[in-house]
């Protein structure tokens, strides 16, 4: 999580404005091209179509990374759920491929990118307090840092995204692993309703009422049509005490003890994150402490006694703290163009063997992948939650089995150098292969462990992700889309 962070920093900063799109797939450009007039000429004032070499069209496209940003031949920026329709409409009667992006930040090809047509959520942008309802609206096309900021003042919060820049619909459609969910579960669990455009067209409000749109919508992305609002439960928010710490490598021995009797407690209201990032040649770790209320617990004693080389802990709004994580990452990644993925390994816990494995696995990994490239920075990121992490939601297509609760790990990796994506992607895989290895030899109970699908590499089978929920998903989707609309686009499908 630190590592991509610091790269969406550069991003920001406009060190990576000009990437290049990857080479488009074949496809017929003057059919794309009928099909981008003909949305044009159908959509409302609120809405409107861009072409290459705008600025606008620029924007649309672009991913947090090199590897998901693709040419479509134009944008489309719908600003109403019913120009969605109107859009989904055209492109289901044309079949024309499409992608829809909310934040942009899947590094997965094809995920929210395309070469037919790019439909940008992003004038879906507001966030509204519900005071009756005790609930959120949160328009599709924003990211979690607007919405947090919005919040900010009003004493309220949702439980969203971690870091600054990543999209709330990819996040909240594939599971949501938040600084809150120890307290109140993933942010699928904290769902009260979705605005939905189905695939042929028909705007609809999806509940709990609906059940099996409801059971697929939660973990299930773009496979039952486009989500134009989300709404949330909200809690109330205090002041957040928190942060983060470097560590040298000589300390890890000492970080592993206490993250290990951390995952011994019971405190919801505290969170840590800890990422192992080898870059220019060395070995770093990054401790995020996080605890809901102006002062901690004695929970991260045993941490705070551990030498750090730098951070800065403090007690502040829950909004600062979220955009501290931004530039606290200090930096390898030297900007221009950078290629990324990541991949997931799931433990029920940071065992002392588990954690050595990921510091070895830095190590081994580390340093190979950096004498191929030297722009590389391999970043693993340890996310230990409360145990009862599952218990806060009923059924849904991702976690499949919530009998027990399951750490995802978020494995990234980014580097420049066109030739090595198959080696990166070997890498990671081997890291996640070993991490479960080392898991189910520990005694951990992870032979059927879901991977998160928001972190999984491309190629993932669908049953490593969604287990026993494959079978009634793809029931679900026949009977929601029977022209196979949704499957024009990208990203894991039923
Ligand atoms: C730096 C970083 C930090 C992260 N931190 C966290 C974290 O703290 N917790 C966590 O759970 N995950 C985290 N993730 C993973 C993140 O949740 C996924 O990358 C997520 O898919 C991003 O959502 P997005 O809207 O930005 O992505 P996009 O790439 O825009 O979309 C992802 C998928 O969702 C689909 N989609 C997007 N919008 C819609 C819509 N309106 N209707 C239907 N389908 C849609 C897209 O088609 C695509 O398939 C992190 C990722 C990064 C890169
Ligand atoms: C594109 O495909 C259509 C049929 O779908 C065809 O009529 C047209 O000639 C093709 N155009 C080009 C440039 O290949
Ligand atoms: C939403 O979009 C409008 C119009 O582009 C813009 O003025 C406003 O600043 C945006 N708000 C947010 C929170 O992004
Ligand atoms: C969805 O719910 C909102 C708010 O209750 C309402 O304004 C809107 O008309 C509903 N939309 C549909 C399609 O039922
Ligand atoms: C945490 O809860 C478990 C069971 O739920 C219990 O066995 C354990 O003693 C608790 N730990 C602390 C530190 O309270
Ligand atoms: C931390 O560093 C100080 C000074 O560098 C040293 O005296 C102390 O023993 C160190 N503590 C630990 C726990 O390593
Ligand atoms: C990285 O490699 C490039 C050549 O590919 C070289 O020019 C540069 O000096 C190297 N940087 C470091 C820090 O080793
Ligand atoms: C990219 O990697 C390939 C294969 O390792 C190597 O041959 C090539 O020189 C590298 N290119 C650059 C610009 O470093
Ligand atoms: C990972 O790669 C190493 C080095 O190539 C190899 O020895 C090991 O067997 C691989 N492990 C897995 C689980 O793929
Ligand atoms: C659109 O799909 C929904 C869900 O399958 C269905 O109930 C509705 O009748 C369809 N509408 C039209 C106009 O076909």
């Amino acid at each position: 999580m630190a590592l991509t962070t610091h790269l969406l920093c550069a991003f920001s900063l406009g060190l990576l404005s000009y990437a290049q799109p990857e080479p488009s797939e074949n496809y017929n450009s003057s059919d794309l091209l009928i099909t981008c007039n003909k949305i044009s000429a159908a959509i409302s004032g609120a809405s409107q179509v861009f072409f290459p070499p705008t600025p606008q069209y620029s924007l649309d496209i672009e991913h947090a990374i090199l590897s998901s940003t693709q040419a479509s031949a134009c944008s489309v920026e719908p600003g109403s759920a019913e120009d969605v329709s109107v859009i989904l409409r055209i492109l289901g009667s044309t079949r024309t491929p499409f992608a829809v992006k909310g934040g942009g930040s899947s590094t997965n090809p094809g995920f929210s990118s395309t070469t037919g047509v790019q439909i940008a959520m992003t004038r879906l942008n507001e966030t509204t307090v519900n005071s009756n309802s005790g609930t959120v609206d949160v328009g599709a096309g924003l990211n979690w840092d607007p919405v947090y900021q919005a919040l900010e003042p009003t004493g309220v919060n949702v439980v969203g995204g971690q870091v600054p820049g990543v999209g709330v619909a990819g996040t909240t459609l594939g599971g949501g692993y938040s600084l809150l969910s120890s307290q109140y579960g993933l942010t699928v669990d904290n769902v009260a309703g979705f605005e939905l455009v189905l695939p042929n067209g028909t705007v609809i409000n999806v509940t709990s009422e609906d059940e099996d749109l409801w059971f697929g919508l939660r973990g299930g992305f773009n496979n039952f049509g486009i989500v134009t609002k989300f709404t949330f439960k909200s809690y109330p928010q205090s002041d957040v005490w928190g942060g983060a710490r470097l560590y040298a490598e000589n300390q890890l021995d000492a970080i592993k003890e206490a993250l290990f009797k951390f995952q011994q407690q019971n405190d919801t209201k505290a969170n840590v994150g800890l990422s192992l990032t080898y870059t220019s040649g060395q070995l770093l770790s990054t401790v995020v402490f996080f605890y809901d209320a102006p002062t901690p617990s004695g929970v991260f004693d045993d941490f705070l006694a551990v030498n750090a080389t730098g951070g800065n802990i403090l007690t502040t709004s829950f909004f600062a703290h979220f955009q501290s994580l931004g530039p606290q990452v200090s930096g390898a990644f030297s900007g221009g163009v950078a290629f990324g993925d990541t991949q997931t390994a799931s433990v029920t816990q940071y065992s002392p063997d588990v954690f050595d494995a990921f510091v070895n696995l830095a190590n081994f990994w580390g340093p190979r992948l950096y004498a191929l490239d030297n722009t590389t920075a391999l970043d693993l990121a340890l996310e230990p939650f409360d145990k009862g992490l599952f218990s806060h939601g009923s059924g849904s297509a991702y976690p499949p089995d919530r009998s027990q609760a399951i750490f995802t790990s978020q494995l990234t990796v980014e580097w420049t150098n066109a030739t090595l994506k198959e080696t990166m992607a070997i890498a990671l895989r081997n890291i996640s292969n070993t991490i479960r290895a080392v898991a189910l030899a520990d005694g951990q109970d992870v032979s059927d462990a879901a991977l998160y699908p928001n972190y999984a590499l491309f190629g993932t089978p669908l049953e490593d992700m969604y287990g026993e929920n494959v079978e009634r998903l793809r029931k679900i989707r026949a009977a929601i889309d029977p022209e196979d609309v949704m499957g024009l686009t990208g990203g894991w499908k039923f």
